[in-house]
């Protein structure tokens, strides 16, 4: 006979039949009742153990991270919170755990911080809050394609390995086989990368968006899902040096359709979230309630999690131009006290973080699409608006998070896109194909980006990015 998982088990009616689950203990209490978890859900099984009928030996070796299989009659549950339970009529340890050693670790029965759990991440997702997430993650990946699949997009798989900087930031990493103890020199005593393994320099990719604009200019619509990667140091509860970016980028479409295609879009997996991940976005909001309790009255938020994501659902983003957020920020309040770390003083400023969520979080109180920035503050590729200084971009704002899309209007006139590659130092000769694409059948394209991560904050209320993906890469670290 086949083990049942836990999420189907409870999820049926008391049927007296033999049934087999193997999970990790949670807990056991008074050598009676254990508390089963299997992963494929929030809610652990209980199994009612009978001392007749499982040797002490057995008994003593059922501790908290144990890996045990267990066998017995599904029944009516007698006690509170479940239908069912498991009358255990016998029990198999998998693995055994030291009750010892696991006191020292972060599987001990005990509150831990945020902190110690991601010293110890490969056995965090034992714990609720990380199960949780992590499902939500999962689940949230799988939204992604569905919408895109259903409405008539490719996925397309950019290269992880490239020789382009395609946000021209200069934030990338070396990817290189070359000996840094023996590196081999031009005749002008610099490294010379044709004896690397691709015969020029290379790195990892910062984002897929030039090659997904070649797909889009032959596919008509496709979207990217991979991990990108970038080095800048920025030590944020925002900021990862791996994550992973979604990327859809569309022919024959100009910026209006994009920030409409962004907004459909986040709702759509919002919404997949709500409908399909309800016990834990009900045990992540009580968690957030928990940890709110401790901040004073006027810190604590307005909504609880689910609140936040139905107000996203069921309210338009509000779409504002850079200059007219230029405007509302040089009057604001925080702006006059000085409040803000970098204040505004003129058109042209680059928005901070502070900016974006007093915007989010103060004025609009709603999720915010601005867009047409200053050219000067944004990327070769976005599209001049016929005034000569700004371009097609947006930005997609949200509470507790601040920028979670970026994109834009992709400057599609080949005279125009060499020439700002001209003065923005960006090598052509480098980039040659994609200034092809505005030779052979230009036409009005767009796309953007949304950083996965900060979605998967967002849904799940997580502080810090570190704790919505498996194992975080950020300066200094990369553990495991
Ligand atoms: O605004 P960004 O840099 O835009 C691009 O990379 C464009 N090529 C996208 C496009 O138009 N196809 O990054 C897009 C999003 C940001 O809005 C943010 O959500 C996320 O990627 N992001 C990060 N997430 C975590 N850690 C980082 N270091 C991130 N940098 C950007
Ligand atoms: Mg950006």
């Amino acid at each position: 006979m086949r083990h049942t998982e836990i999420n189907e088990l409870l999820q049926s009616e008391p049927s007296l039949h033999e049934v087999i689950v193997r999970g990790w203990v949670r807990s056991f209490r008074s050598n009676r009742f254990i508390s089963l978890n299997d992963g494929s859900t929030i809610n652990n099984l209980q199994c009612v153990v009978d001392f007749s009928s499982v040797e002490e030996e057995v008994l003593k070796k059922v501790t908290v991270g144990a890996a045990i299989e267990v066998n017995g009659l599904l029944v009516e549950s007698q006690g509170k919170g479940q239908k069912v339970e498991v009358q255990v009529s016998g029990i198999e340890i998998l693995g055994e755990a030291d009750p010892e050693e696991v006191k020292l670790t972060i599987l001990s029965p005990k509150r831990h911080s945020m902190e110690t759990l991601r010293e110890q991440a490969h056995l965090r997702i034992r714990t609720n809050t990380f199960g949780a997430v992590m499902r939500l993650r999962s689940k949230l990946a799988f939204a992604v394609h569905e919408y895109f699949q259903k409405n008539g997009f490719y996925y397309m798989h950019a290269p992880i390995i490239t020789g382009s900087d395609a946000e021209g930031a200069g934030e990338m990493f070396r990817v290189s086989v070359l000996d840094p103890e023996d590196l081999p020199l031009d005749e002008n005593g610099k490294v010379n990368y044709k004896e690397d393994f691709f015969g020029k320099e290379t790195n990892l990719t910062v984002s897929g968006q030039l090659e997904a604009e070649t797909y889009a200019m032959g596919l008509g619509k496709v979207y990217t899902f991979g991990p990108t990667f970038r080095a800048e140091n920025s030590n944020t509860s925002r900021h990862l040096a791996e994550f992973w970016m979604i990327e859809p980028e569309i022919a024959f479409c100009d910026l209006d359709g994009n920030m409409d295609l962004a907004e459909d879009f986040i709702k759509y997996v919002i919404k997949y979230a709500i409908d399909n991940c309800g016990d834990d976005l009900e045990f992540l909001e009580n968690r957030l309630l928990q940890e709110e309790k401790s901040k004073p009255q006027a810190e604590r938020s307005e909504m609880s999690l689910r609140e936040k994501l139905r107000f996203v659902l069921e309210n338009n983003f509000k779409r504002v131009s850079y200059t007219e957020a230029i405007e509302i920020l040089k009057r604001s309040k925080p702006n006059k006290k000085k409040k803000f770390k970098y204040i505004i003083e003129e058109w042209g400023a680059d928005l901070q973080s502070e900016h974006e969520r007093f915007l989010v979080e103060k004025h609009f109180k709603c999720p915010v699409i601005l867009f047409d920035y200053p050219a000067e503050i944004k990327s070769f590729y976005m599209r001049l608006n016929n005034d000569g200084k700004t371009v097609r971009a947006m930005d997609v704002l949200f509470p507790g998070i601040g920028e979670i899309v970026g994109g834009s209007q992709r400057e599609e006139r080949f005279d125009v896109l060499n020439q700002k590659m001209e003065t923005m130092g960006i090598p052509q000769d480098e980039l040659y194909w994609y200034l092809d694409l505005r030779k052979f059948g230009t036409a009005v394209h767009s796309g953007f980006g949304l950083g996965f991560e900060r979605l998967v904050q967002f849904v799940t209320g997580m502080g810090n990015i570190r704790d919505v993906i498996p194992y975080p890469r950020t300066p200094g670290n990369a553990e495991f």
